[in-house]
This record gives C-alpha cells, sequence and structure tokens, in this order.
C-alpha cells in the first residue's frame, strides 16, 4: 500500500478513504490520530493492525458535535455536560458508559467508551464529511506520539491509506482522560487541561495511582493503556532527580559517544555532551510541545543514553512527569 500524503484542502479524498473503512492519520490539536469509521469493526480491527496495538487496549472516539453524543453513551450525566461546555472542543477525553451500538473491539470489551471533541480544525472537518471517528494516537505501539506528518509518515508509511498534514500540533501530548463512569470522577491520564482546571468544575477528583507510579505486579489497570512501556525512543532513559547543577555536573561526568542531555534551555551553555532541549525550565506547556520530537530526535542522533531531568510534580507539570517517568521506564536516580 502507497501512503497519500494529503494537504488540508483534501479532506474529501480522506472522508472518502474512511466511508469505504480505510485508515487515515489526522492531525488533532494533541497528537496525531490514526482514525476509522468507528461503527466499522473490520476497519477498528485494522487500526490495531497498523499500530502493532495490543488488542484489550481500548480507543477514543472523536466527534464533531455534541448531538453525536446519543449514539455513543448510555447517559451523558450532569458532571459530563459541564465539562463539555468548559473544555469542548478541546482536548478532554470523557470516559463514560457506552452505547450497544459502538463496536466491541473500540472498547476492548469494557462496558465503558472514551469520546473527545477536538479542536482542531482539520480533525472536525473530516468527521463533519463523514462519521464519528476512532482514533488511538498514530504512531507504532510503543513509540513516542506523532506531533507533526513526518513522524507519522515514518512510523506508518505503507499501512496505512493516508496522512493529512496539518502541520505541528499545538499541545504535543494526549488529551487529559477522566473517567465518568464510577461514583467519583477519576484522572486516568493527565494532559493539557490540569487536574486543578477538572476540579473547578467538578469540586473534588481522583487522581488514578497509575499516573505516576509503575502498576504493581497483578494489578489491574483503570486505563489498559497505563500499563504498556511508552514513549520512548530506542535509547536508554535515566531521569535525574535534583538540582539544575548537580544534573550538570553528573552528566557532565558521563559525556561520552552516544550520550544526549535532553535538558531546559537554562542547561545548555553549560553541557560538555550533545543536547537537546525541550524548553525553558518553568515553560511546562513548551516543554510538553517539545517532549515527544525530542524523544524522536534522540533516535534520530543515534542516542544510546539519554539523561534527562525529572520534573517536580506539580498541577501544571503532571502531563510532563507522567509521560517521562513512562519514557523512562520509571527509572530515576537521585543525585
Ligand atoms: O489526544 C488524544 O487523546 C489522542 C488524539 C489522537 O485524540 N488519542 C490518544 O489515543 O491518545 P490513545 O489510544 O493513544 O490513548 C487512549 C488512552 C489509552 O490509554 C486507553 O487505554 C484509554 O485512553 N482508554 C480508552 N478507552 C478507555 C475506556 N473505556 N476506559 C479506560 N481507558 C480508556
Ligand atoms: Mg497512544
Amino acid at each position: 500500500m502507497n501512503t497519500l500524503i494529503l494537504k488540508k484542502n483534501e479532506i474529501d479524498t480522506a472522508a472518502e478513504i474512511i466511508l469505504k473503512g480505510g485508515l487515515v492519520a489526522m492531525p488533532t490539536e494533541t497528537v496525531y490520530g490514526l482514525a476509522a469509521d468507528a461503527f466499522n469493526s473490520q476497519a477498528v480491527a485494522n487500526i490495531f493492525k497498523a499500530k502493532g496495538r495490543p488488542m484489550d487496549n481500548p480507543l477514543i472516539i472523536h466527534i464533531s458535535d455534541i448531538s453525536q453524543m446519543h449514539e455513543l453513551v448510555r447517559e451523558f450525566p450532569e458532571s459530563a455536560r459541564k465539562l463539555a461546555k468548559k473544555f469542548w472542543p478541546g482536548p478532554l477525553t470523557m470516559i463514560l458508559p457506552r452505547s450497544e451500538k459502538i463496536p466491541k473491539e473500540v472498547c476492548a470489551g469494557l462496558d465503558t467508551v472514551a469520546v473527545r471533541f477536538p479542536s482542531n480544525e482539520i480533525a472536525r472537518e473530516l468527521i463533519s464529511k463523514s462519521v464519528p471517528l476512532a482514533a488511538p494516537s498514530a504512531n507504532l505501539s510503543g513509540k513516542p506520539s506523532p506531533t507533526n506528518a513526518r513522524h507519522v509518515y515514518e512510523d506508518m508509511n505503507g499501512r496505512i491509506e493516508a496522512v493529512i498534514d496539518g502541520g505541528e500540533c499545538s499541545v504535543g501530548v494526549e488529551s487529559t482522560v477522566i473517567s465518568l463512569a464510577g461514583e467519583t470522577p477519576v484522572l486516568l491520564r493527565p494532559g493539557d487541561i490540569t487536574a486543578e482546571q477538572l476540579r473547578e468544575v467538578l469540586g473534588d477528583i481522583k487522581i488514578d495511582d497509575a499516573v505516576i507510579h509503575p502498576l504493581k505486579e497483578g494489578e489491574k489497570a483503570a486505563s489498559p493503556g497505563m500499563k504498556y512501556k511508552h514513549y520512548a525512543p530506542k535509547a536508554d532513559i535515566t531521569l535525574l532527580s535534583g538540582s539544575r547543577e548537580a544534573f550538570i555536573h553528573y552528566v557532565n561526568q558521563r559525556a561520552e559517544k552516544n550520550r544526549i542531555a535532553l535538558c531546559y534551555d537554562e542547561d545548555m551553555q553549560e553541557l560538555k555532551l550533545p543536547y537537546i532541549s525541550i524548553g525553558g525550565e518553568h515553560d511546562y506547556k513548551k516543554q510538553l510541545k517539545r517532549l515527544f520530537t525530542a524523544l524522536r530526535e534522540c533516535d534520530e542522533q543515534n542516542a544510546k543514553i539519554v539523561y534527562a531531568h525529572c520534573p517536580q510534580i506539580t498541577d501544571e507539570s503532571l502531563a510532563l512527569y507522567n509521560r517521562i517517568i513512562r519514557a523512562a521506564g520509571f527509572k530515576i536516580i537521585e543525585i
């Protein structure tokens, strides 16, 4: 199969591919998604095949109008309506009781479904011109999520019908995921919309343990995606926890071939080994936007060992922490 690269004025072509049961990678404000008709079981099964994704990891359905909710969920509770009003369209995914109409492949056999209304104009136009779209991130399973069309092409060339080039994603990491299917709302994956912003609308919410801790042996994941190694380049990433000075001292002493520092702008002048900066030390938005691209750049530079700062855990930095500890396989050294 030859993967087409479509421009943003070729969305009609993309919609035709979707309606025929094909796979199209589309930009969203978070990361690129690998989309198929959410009501077509075979097309959904092909998403799992193209990504090499385990079948027990459910997909998010993307909508372009609130009126599409009724065919996807059994209940649309007040809490979800309030969140929709405040954050949709935007980088928030809600887990709700699922409708029977959704093929079981989408939800991996669970009784719930994840729904998101993206703000990206291209994604919205594609959905409006076709159907609600099941779409995971458009990377090969385990690799960093793609934040531009080139990343998608590297992973998916020959595996999917087309990718729409919509430039760089503005957020750079996946949506915030909150479950509203139980008694208390639970944050399953942090993102651009923070726990504090959700609390402002919902009052108290729980943060799932797996957001910052590895799952214990035999423990069941509330969000199946949390149990897999993720976002990882080929290199071995080690997180260093300590002051900026300690970081510089530690990595400079280990400046050898094929080692890279994933650093902040403030570090650059003092480093004695190749580095890739992800932004200013306190500029979390920029760091989120840069992180996945920087991880792919580590591979391009043939890094074997990557040293990165272990971020503090604050409301603003939680999404960054969540991604980077997974990329590092939870390996943290106190320095
Ligand atoms: O920003 C995003 O959310 C991107 C763009 C393309 O929209 N999509 C994305 O999809 O990140 P994916 O498949 O890479 O991540 C979806 C996460 C997985 O961790 C999955 O386990 C979880 O959401 N999830 C999906 N349905 C679920 C459900 N019913 N219950 C619990 N977790 C669910
Ligand atoms: Mg993903």
